[in-house]
């Protein structure tokens, strides 16, 4: 029995409606980072970030898992491996379609995170800047997401799977963000066999062995069954 990570990114859910970040017409194209995905965005207007963040807890509750979704609980539940799914995505179709192991390093639309005191709690489906902790009581709530600057949760967990993995798998990423755009690098010195999934080759493709282009609810179960057999 060997260990299966999986790496997936925002091209898994755009087939669930969800939009993606860099590709044509992507939330970076519509907003600046620096003003809804920063620290310092969200001091200098915390309005407009939960607006930001409001708009995208909506769209990710009323999403629905595809069938990559889907598949990778197949995975999960019928392999001989170990599965672990790191995603790089905040909204929760990997749990939804069933998938247990999933290490979410940029945190979760659906959670709430007090400024002050630390304190996580099931967010609201509208936060804005007068929404109390349910701790401390301090009007300090922002959402439970990583943003620029800060640090990714799981990394030594995600550390010693990568030093384990028999393969590493990235689906729907464009491996433009570190550390998890690193990820592939970590798995071939562990001797894990690399697989990229995406909807065209990315930047960072020729890291891998072996890359398949296309949607990835067509590739996503279509790789599945050939590791089920
Ligand atoms: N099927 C498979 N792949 C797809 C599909 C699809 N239907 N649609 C798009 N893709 C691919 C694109 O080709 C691209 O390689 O998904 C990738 C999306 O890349 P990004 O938009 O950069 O998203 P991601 O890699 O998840 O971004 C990483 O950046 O802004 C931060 O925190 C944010 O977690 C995010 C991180």
């Amino acid at each position: 029995m060997g260990r299966i990570v999986i790496l997936t990114g925002a091209g898994i859910s755009a087939e669930s409606g969800l939009g993606t970040f860099r590709d044509e017409g992507g939330l970076w194209a519509r907003h600046r980072i620096e003003d809804v995905a920063t620290p310092e965005g969200f001091a200098r207007d915390p309005a407009l970030v939960h607006r930001f963040y409001n708009i995208r807890r909506a769209q990710a509750a009323a999403a629905r898992p595809n069938a990559a979704h889907a598949a990778l609980a197949r995975l999960e539940a019928e392999s001989s491996d170990v599965v672990t799914l790191v995603t790089q995505n905040v909204d929760d179709l990997h749990r939804r379609a069933g998938s247990h192991h999933v290490l979410q390093m940029h945190g979760r639309l659906a959670g709430a995170l007090c400024d002050v005191c630390g304190h996580q709690w099931e967010a609201p489906p509208e936060m804005d800047e007068e929404t109390p902790c349910p701790a401390c009581h301090r009007a300090a709530a922002r959402p439970d997401v990583v943003w620029f600057g800060e640090y990714p949760h799981y990394m030594e967990e995600i550390a010693a799977l990568l030093a384990e993995a028999r393969i590493f798998a990235a689906i729907g990423t464009s491996g433009q963000v570190y550390p998890a755009a690193a990820f592939v690098e970590d798995a071939r010195a562990a001797g894990a066999e690399t697989v990229e999934l995406s909807l065209e080759p990315t930047a960072v493709s020729h890291l891998f062995d072996h890359c398949h282009s296309g949607p990835a609810t067509e590739t996503v179960p279509r790789w599945v069954e050939s590791l089920l057999g």
